[in-house]
């Protein structure tokens, strides 16, 4: 039996901030006691003075190796896990894809090989649903079984990933049965295209067009859409990926009625803008992820949706693809850019960032990266939280280190960062997973394999 004692710390949880030490055997969390009062014996003694001691991060929303646009998503398993690490998120939940004309089953088995013996961290999966049919509406039932409880379905991206709203309503009402989540891609593709295409007749190629075709009004036309279908089928739903201001504004409305709708943003809605869209010479493409960058002030409507709870989760919808040879194959024509940004390895850095600026406090950081993630998809207290009994998923956590973003040192397998040059203050020191060091003093100590499938259980906020 290992023992680890993680001492004199600040202890930060979605509840309470406590200066106390933590006890870790075999790879979970069995006391914690006020700093100093218990003379535990250890194998190991980590000193956490001057440091937050915090539950690693849960990122619900990524895109490992991807096939999208004709390409990949440039993060494996393996590059994408060691580099979450490196950010202090201990647990991704990816995107397992059905391919139209296959089954569920197929898509998952795929994600299963390709994530098999390949992380640094724990993971589960969400299934994304692009061929509604008999035989995959019953198979939802079997994959909630399984630990796969939610299912991403798109109303975007006609002929790739797009279902319609009779599709839609048979799967909510499949979900309302069997305790699985929708989440929606919630912006309206069929009207998108048409715009798309009046775009590039005029000769409107930029990376810049993308945002402009992708308009407000057609992601909270579409998130208001869901909403309704899911009152319909009966079922809770969870909108992924909110950047406008008028889709935050459709869900408050619908959370005011006690519907049970929830809603994630990310950090590229929170801290980028279309000001970089329209960066010259095709570097707009670095940004081009649907739904798009909005206009600056959006920013301020997300946060305040972060406060209020209107938004519950901050996930990062990591999907990398290099600007070289990747990004590149939509010069001329920005619908054939990749859609989808770097992140993983940014997101707890960037919301602590927002806790120095005021938009946030320390605790509702936890919440809204670790603690609800986890309840949100049903790995909670497993995962999500430090309490006797949890995962010794643990970040130590440098709140006075300071740090310059960049593609020179981040660890994501892209070659450029969304985010590069802006100033941190904050870092990562040392993160364990399940007890074991990842990372040790800003080295990396983990290895490809250590991470396992994590089967999750429903939604916990039903
Ligand atoms: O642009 C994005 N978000 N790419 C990933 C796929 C998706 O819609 O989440
Ligand atoms: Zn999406
Ligand atoms: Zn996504």
């Amino acid at each position: 039996m290992t023992r680890t004692i993680i001492t004199g710390g600040l202890v930060i949880t979605a509840s309470d901030e406590l200066r106390a030490d933590v006890l870790i055997e075999d790879g979970r969390v069995v006391a914690m006691a006020t700093a100093g009062s218990q003379q535990w014996t250890a194998d190991r003694v980590i000193d956490a003075s001057r440091k937050y001691v915090i539950p690693g991060g849960v990122d619900a929303h990524t895109h490992m190796e991807l096939p999208f646009g004709g390409t990949f998503a440039s993060d494996t398993f393996e590059t994408g896990t060691r580099a979450a690490a490196w950010g202090g998120t201990t647990t991704i939940v990816d995107f397992a894809v059905q391919t139209p004309g296959h089954s569920l089953r197929q898509g998952l088995d795929t994600w299963y090989a390709k994530a098999d013996g390949k992380c640094a961290i724990d993971y589960a999966f969400h299934m994304i649903v692009s061929d509604v049919n008999e035989h995959s509406l019953k198979e939802m039932d079997g994959l909630v079984e399984e630990g796969v409880s939610s299912f991403k379905l798109f109303m975007a991206y006609p002929g790739v990933f797009y279902s319609d709203d009779g599709q839609i309503l048979r799967a909510m009402q499949r979900a309302s049965g069997n305790g699985g989540l929708i989440m929606m891609h919630a912006e309206n593709g069929i009207a998108i295209d048409v715009l798309v295409e009046q775009a590039l007749a005029r000769g409107e190629t930029d990376p810049r067009h993308h945002g402009e075709v992708r308009k407000v009004l057609l992601e909270a036309e579409a998130t208001h859409r869901a909403i309704q279908l899911a009152r319909v089928a009966g079922s809770p739903l969870y909108v992924v990926h909110v950047s406008a201001e008028e889709a935050v504004a459709e869900l408050a409305a619908a959370r005011d009625k006690g519907l049970p709708v929830f809603g994630e943003t990310c950090p590229q809605y929170l801290f980028l803008s279309t000001d970089n869209l329209e960066e010259p010479d095709f570097q707009g493409a670095k940004y081009v992820c649907s739904t798009p960058l909005r206009p600056r002030e959006h920013q301020a409507a997300l946060w305040r949706g972060l406060r209020t709870n209107d938004l519950q989760v901050v996930s990062t919808d990591h999907c990398p693809f290099c600007f070289r040879g990747q990004k590149e194959l939509g010069r001329g024509d920005f619908s054939k850019i990749p859609n989808g940004l770097p992140g993983v390895e940014n997101r707890m850095d960037l919301l602590h960032q927002a806790v120095l600026d005021g938009h946030i406090t320390r605790r509702r950081w936890i919440e809204i990266a670790c603690a609800t993630p986890a309840r949100m998809f049903g790995l909670y207290p497993q995962k999500g939280t430090i309490a006797p009994g949890s995962d010794a998923d643990i970040v130590l956590y440098d709140p006075h280190a300071e740090q310059v973003i960049s593609a020179e040192t981040h660890h994501m397998n892209v070659d450029y960062s969304a985010y590069e040059g802006r100033r941190i203050t904050g870092r990562v020191d040392t993160v364990l997973s399940r007890g074991e060091l990842v990372i040790d003093r800003r080295e990396y100590t983990g290895h490809a394999g250590h991470g396992a499938f994590i089967p999750r259980s429903t939604c916990q906020y039903l």
